[in-house]
């Protein structure tokens, strides 16, 4: 058996921070209020819900995870985070129309009681929105400090012994890696002269981690996967994860492609599309922020299905993603894939799913349980890129050379594998052995 890892208890309060208080963000708070009132189960939350085995199947050991490791409870979260659009958290609720009035109306006191801080927002990199409260200061380094200055007050005034961030705000628009994100020195040297190639996510990223906050990363758009921040990460302790939740979509692209591949049946083409109508969706109605979506979403079939291994199988695909801003819908995607298949002497087959999904709904627990897997990641002393929650990410960040893991349920295995050894017990292999 391993050693078990020495892990801080969590003792006191956990403040999850989110930039961004939109869709997403509200109807996690919402969840969570409603779970401590036991109004409603947090349905899709593996923190909450899932069960570890541990030991040999005889030995009948199957904890929650919740009870197996040391995760801060739900009673002693507290929510806070920046928008330069909505006021506070009913008003985000309420706007985007994920959740009923039913559900609202016995939370709303204290999802009012959310205010969102004024943002560091830049029109020029999510076109689509018109930010009213708005940070403005001398440089980037000045908007930084005013970051920084955010998270000490939210941390003291809300008594939290710890915090951690998750990103849900507007996937910004695309961009590369520069110069400017090749090194610590170079990002703050860039910070200090204002360099147009830092975007507003990578400045709350640096606010974060120099106040020894992790972060997780909800979009697609360039943030902790640079250098620059890989390397702070380090520095300063901090575990960090990203990119671009997975849900709707891709959650189904990974659940199944993962079985194709594993009966080895041929593909020839996955063409996926989408309409929806939420603000999210009016963002990625911008070519240049559909883009970065698009990087994010494409890349996860050649991992899956390994073409180089398997060119007669899978070297010809052709794989299209599409996203159409469609307002009646609003935050109700529905998401069309038609699959082409092919079997034995190459007979072809098609295989058509229409996912009626509620986007944020399948988010939100993902918020969750990212903020309570790397409080707990920090405590068990780790830092940098925590790649056993690639469970949770549309294009997970990986470490090294090595192309990210984006079958669920290897990412499932590696998840509860590295519970398994953080907390002393053997990881299960289901050999036949074991
Ligand atoms: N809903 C999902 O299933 C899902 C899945 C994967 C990724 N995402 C990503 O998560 C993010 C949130 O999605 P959503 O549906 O809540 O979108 P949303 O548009 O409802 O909310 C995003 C919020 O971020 C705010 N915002 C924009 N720039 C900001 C900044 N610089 N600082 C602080 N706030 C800022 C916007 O004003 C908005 O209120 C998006 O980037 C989306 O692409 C969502």
């Amino acid at each position: 058996m391993p050693a078990p890892l020495d892990i801080t208890p969590p003792t006191g309060r956990l403040g999850i921070l989110t930039p961004g208080m939109g869709a997403v963000a509200s109807t996690a708070y919402a969840g969570v209020l409603a779970s401590r009132k036991g109004l409603a189960a947090p349905v899709g939350s593996l923190t909450q819900m899932a069960h570890i085995r541990l030991g040999a199947r005889e030995d009948a050991r199957n904890p929650l995870i919740r009870e197996f490791v040391p995760l801060a409870g739900l009673d002693d979260v507290v929510f806070g985070g920046w928008d330069p659009i909505s006021p506070n958290a009913l008003e985000a609720a309420r706007t985007c129309g994920v959740l009923d009035e039913r559900d609202l109306a016995p939370l709303s006191g204290e999802l009012e009681g959310i205010n969102a801080m004024s943002a560091v927002f830049d029109q020029r990199w999510v076109k689509k929105l018109d930010g009213v409260r708005v940070k403005t200061g001398e440089s980037k380094w000045d908007l930084v400090q005013q970051l920084i200055a955010d998270i000490e007050t939210f941390r003291t005034e809300n008594e939290c012994d710890r915090l951690v961030m998750v990103w849900c705000g507007s996937t910004e628009a695309y961009q590369e890696p520069t110069e400017v994100h090749e090194t610590v020195e170079a990002f703050e040297a860039g910070l200090r002269a204002d360099d147009p190639n830092i975007s507003p996510s990578q400045i709350y990223v640096y606010a974060a981690l120099t106040s020894g906050v992790p972060f997780a990363n909800g979009a697609p758009n360039l943030s902790i996967d640079l250098p620059c921040m890989e390397q702070l990460a380090i520095e300063r302790g901090v575990p960090v994860t990203g990119k671009d939740f997975k849900t709707g979509q891709t959650l189904m692209k990974t659940i199944l492609a993962p079985g194709f591949k594993a009966r080895m049946l041929g593909m020839r083409g996955w063409y996926s599309t989408n309409i929806l109508g939420n603000r999210d969706g009016e963002v990625l109605d911008d070519p240049e922020n559909f883009k970065t979506k698009e990087v994010s979403k494409l890349g996860v079939l050649d991992t899956i299905l390994q073409p180089e291994v398997y060119p007669d199988l899978y070297g010809n695909i052709d794989h299209v993603v599409r996203i159409n801003y469609y307002p009646p819908r609003g935050d109700n995607k529905e998401g069309w894939d038609a699959i082409d298949i092919f079997g034995w002497m190459n007979y072809p087959m098609q295989i058509k799913v229409d996912f009626m999904c509620r986007d944020s709904i399948l988010a939100a627990p993902i918020v969750l349980d990212l903020a309570l897997f790397l409080d707990l990641a920090q405590r068990a002393g780790q830092s940098g890129v925590q790649e056993w929650l690639s469970f949770y990410w549309k294009a997970p960040q990986a470490t090294g050379d090595v192309p990210p893991e984006h079958d669920i349920f290897i990412q499932q295995t590696k998840l509860k594998n590295t519970l398994r050894e953080w907390m002393g017990e053997d990881p299960v292999t289901h050999s036949e052995a074991g």
